[in-house]
């Protein structure tokens, strides 16, 4: 059976730079795995109060995380920072308290901006993140990718040779990392 990934996309934009990343990597993705594209942009905000009765967008976002064998972020950068929709629904699987559903996935993340940084402090506060929800985030190869306004095609497909190549080796890299991280 393929790894299941669950690919989260941190922008709500339907032009969405990063979006068009993530359908490339399920394009490029190898036969050892199936990338799903979820969207965050539909969340309502999180709130501990309603833990106890939680809306089925919560509730469906938790069944979710807890079923991939894997998680892939692919997002933009807010402010230096990962953008609010995204860290919605991380703090959403998260919660109730005790029933963290990202806790043991292999994760990793990349991070798409149109500027030379290509997200850099998004991607390391979302490890941040990661580290104290118990994911073990894949080290190497990191991924910014930068310019990103210039990759794709009027029909928003990828249009640069090296970024399809980098895409690639980082999903071979991701691949090897799941099993390394997967309890048998
Ligand atoms: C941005 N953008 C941005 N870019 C960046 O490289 N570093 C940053 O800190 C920010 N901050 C930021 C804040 C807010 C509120 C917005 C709306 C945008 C620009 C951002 O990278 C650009 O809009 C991308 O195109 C967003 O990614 P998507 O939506 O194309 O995937």
């Amino acid at each position: 059976m393929p790894y299941d990934i669950a690919v989260f996309v941190g922008s709500v934009r339907k032009e969405s730079l990063n979006l068009k990343l993530a359908r490339s990597l399920v394009a490029l993705a190898p036969a050892s795995m199936t990338l799903e594209i979820e969207s965050v942009a539909a969340l309502p905000l999180y709130n501990p109060d309603l833990d106890s009765a939680p809306l089925p967008e919560w509730s469906a976002l938790r069944a979710r995380v807890k079923r991939a064998d894997a998680i892939l972020f692919v997002t933009p950068e807010h402010n230096r920072s990962v953008p609010a929709p995204m860290k919605n629904a991380i703090d959403i699987a998260s919660r109730p308290y005790g029933d963290n559903a990202w806790s043991g996935k292999p994760g990793a993340v990349i991070t798409a901006s149109p500027g030379a940084m290509g997200g850099f402090g998004s991607n390391h506060h979302l490890r941040q993140s990661m580290v104290f929800l118990d994911m073990p985030a894949m080290p190497q190869p990191e991924a910014y990718i930068g310019h990103a306004d210039k990759l794709f095609d009027a029909e928003g497909k990828l249009a640069n040779d090296g970024t399809a190549k980098f895409l690639g080796s980082f999903l071979q890299a991701f691949e090897a990392w799941i099993s390394a991280n997967t309890k048998k």
